[in-house]
C-alpha cells in the first residue's frame, strides 16, 4: 500500500485565464497570475492499493460518480501509466469552503490530488511537472502547487512534448495584501469553467477583443506586482476580470447575480473615498476584494454591509500544496 495526504489552497486569479488552445491538451489561451490564499484549503489523500476494483473518489465525505469521479480517474491515468503501476485509488478529499460555487475548488481539488497522487505512486516528480500533470484538469490548478504570486504563461511552451507548469513570481510576503471573499451564494454554479470557456469561445462577438487585451492587462499586471505597486496592480486586476466577464455576458454566459454588481459598486464606492480597494470576480457569483491588509477592517465592514453579501472571509497570500503525511510500502 502507498499513501499520501496533501493539504493544497485556492488561488485567485488577478490576471484571468478564460479561453483555452486549439489542439487539446488544456493549454490556457492566454497567460494569468494568481495569488494563493491561506485560510481556505482543500485535504486529500491518494492510496492505492492491490486491493481496490476501481478508483473511488469520496468528496466532503460523498461518494461521488460519473464525470467528476472520471476527471479524477483520468489524472491518477497518467500518474499509473508514469509510474508502470496497475493498482486503483481511493481518494478522499474535504475542502473547508463551498465546492464548486466558483469559490475555486477545482484549483485547490487538482493541485491536491496531483501532488498526493505523484507521492503516493513513490514519483519523484519536481514542482513543474506535478504543476504540469495538475493543468492538464484544470489549468488554474497547476498554480495552487505554488505558494504566494504565481504565473501560467502558455507562451512558455514551445512544443507539445514541452511541460508546461506554473512559477511563482513573487513570495507571499511580497505585499502585505489582503483577499476579502464575499460570498453570494451557497449554491454550487450551474454552468463549469470548461463550459464557459467553450461557449465564449463559439459564441462572444467580443472573445478575440478579449484574446487580444488578455496578455497586455497580464503584462501590465505583472510588472506593477513586481514594482510593488498595489493601486496599478489593483486596477489591472479589476479590468482583467471586467473584461474577462464581459466577453463571457456577450455570449450569455453569465455567472453574476444581484450581489455581484452591488458588490461591485461597493468597490468602486470605497475607491471614491479614497481606500485602494479592487474587485475582482471568477467563474461564479463572488466578488473577491484586493486590498492592503492596513485597510482590511474599513474594508470587510463596507463588504458585510452590502445586501446578499452571505458571509466575508479574510485571506491574505499563503503557501503551496504540502504533503502533510506519506506511508510507502517499505514502512
Ligand atoms: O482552471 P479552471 O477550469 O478552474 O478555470 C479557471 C477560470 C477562472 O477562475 C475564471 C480564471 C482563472 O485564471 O483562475
Amino acid at each position: 500500500m502507498s499513501r499520501s495526504t496533501v493539504v493544497a489552497h485556492p488561488n485567485i486569479a488577478l490576471s484571468k485565464y478564460w479561453g483555452k488552445r486549439d489542439g487539446g491538451g488544456n493549454v490556457p489561451a492566454v497567460p494569468s497570475l494568481s495569488v494563493t490564499l491561506e485560510g481556505m484549503s482543500t485535504r486529500t489523500t491518494v492510496r492505492f492499493g492491490e486491493d481496490l476494483a476501481a478508483d473511488r473518489f469520496v468528496l466532503d465525505g460523498v461518494e461521488v460518480r460519473g464525470e467528476a469521479r472520471d476527471r479524477v480517474s483520468q489524472l491518477l491515468d497518467r500518474v499509473r501509466v508514469a509510474a508502470g503501476d496497475e493498482r486503483r485509488a481511493d481518494v478522499v478529499s474535504r475542502n473547508d469552503f463551498p465546492t464548486a460555487s466558483g469559490l475555486a475548488s477545482s484549483a485547490s481539488g487538482f493541485a491536491a490530488l496531483a501532488l498526493a497522487a505523484v507521492r503516493a505512486a513513490g514519483l519523484d516528480w519536481d514542482a513543474a511537472r506535478v504543476s504540469d500533470l495538475a493543468r492538464r484538469s484544470s489549468a488554474s490548478a497547476a498554480r495552487s502547487l505554488f505558494g504566494g504570486f504565481v504565473e501560467l504563461d502558455p507562451r512558455r511552451l514551445t512544443s507539445d512534448l514541452d511541460v508546461l507548469g506554473a512559477v511563482c513570481v513573487a513570495p507571499s510576503l511580497h505585499l502585505d495584501l489582503a483577499v476579502l471573499v464575499c460570498v453570494t451564494s451557497e449554491h454550487a454554479k450551474a454552468l463549469g469553467s470548461t463550459g464557459g470557456m467553450r461557449v465564449t469561445a463559439e459564441r462572444s462577438p467580443y472573445y478575440r477583443a478579449w484574446l487580444d487585451e488578455a496578455p497586455q492587462l497580464h503584462e501590465r499586471l505583472r510588472s506593477a506586482l513586481l514594482a510593488r505597486d498595489f493601486e496599478a496592480m489593483g486596477y489591472c486586476a479589476e479590468a482583467s476580470a471586467l473584461a474577462m466577464h464581459a466577453s463571457a455576458i456577450a455570449a450569455g454566459v453569465v455567472y453574476w447575480n444581484a450581489a455581484t454588481v452591488d458588490a461591485l459598486a461597493a468597490v468602486r464606492g470605497l475607491r471614491a473615498g479614497g481606500l485602494a480597494a479592487f474587485a475582482t470576480v471568477d467563474a461564479g457569483p463572488h466578488v473577491k476584494v484586493l486590498t492592503l491588509a492596513s485597510d482590511a477592517a474599513t474594508v470587510e465592514r463596507t463588504m458585510r454591509a452590502v445586501p446578499g453579501v452571505l458571509r466575508v472571509l479574510r485571506t491574505r497570500p499563503g503557501d503551496g500544496a504540502r504533503v502533510v503525511e506519506r506511508e510507502d510500502a517499505a514502512s
